[in-house]
């Protein structure tokens, strides 16, 4: 059994999603959820979900090894960044070469990079008129959004798109699409 460690910094519904697909399966089980973010609703889901929750504060991600030791200890096979907004440090990223994966909610490499995420995607996504957006699954390496892509799939903006309604299309490609991704990677 493959033991996938999911990093969220926010609500966690793709987290969810991953858990119960896996929990489906013998392939592979989420074995913890990392947290920089007390108040996040993921947490609850943790809890919910049965699933160990580690919480971290800035200090503690970058100024030692107490979450790489975590996941060493765990034996993670496969780190998944799931709407994780920090960046991952040197330690972690070069213990976990290849195997750190992360959803972007638009199709990099445009509208990445600093500053997006969250709602601030699909607002500016909106605002350029494009006529299309989507996901995009990749590896991480030290740039940010600018590791292997192994996915992307696509949706359309309609004229009367708001931020909103083109979040929730996008959601949608990401429960279907990021669980697969993820066992593809495992197999
Ligand atoms: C997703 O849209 C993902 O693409 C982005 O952050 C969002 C996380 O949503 N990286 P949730 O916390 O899984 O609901």
């Amino acid at each position: 059994m493959k033991r996938i460690a999911i990093f969220a910094s926010g609500s966690g519904s793709n987290t969810e999603h991953i858990a119960e697909y896996f929990s489906k399966g013998n392939l592979a089980k989420v074995e913890a959820i990392y947290c920089n973010n007390p108040k996040a609703y993921v947490i609850q889901r943790a809890s919910r979900l049965n699933i160990p929750l580690v919480l971290f504060d800035r200090e503690k991600f970058y100024a030692g090894d107490m979450v790489l030791r975590d996941l060493q200890l765990r034996k993670t096979d496969l780190i998944v960044l799931a709407g994780f907004l920090w960046l991952i440090p040197g330690n972690i990223l070069r213990a976990y070469s290849d195997r750190i994966v992360n959803i972007h909610p638009a199709l990099l490499p445009a509208y990445g990079g600093k500053g997006m995420y969250g709602m601030a995607v699909h607002e500016a996504v909106i605002q350029s008129g494009e006529t299309e957006s989507g996901i995009t699954i990749h590896l991480i390496d030290e740039v940010y959004d600018k590791g292997k892509i192994l996915l992307q799939e696509k949706c359309p903006v309609l004229p009367g798109d708001t931020p909103e309604s083109l979040a929730e299309k996008v959601h949608r490609l990401e429960y279907e699409h990021f669980p697969k991704v993820i066992e593809k990677i495992l197999e």
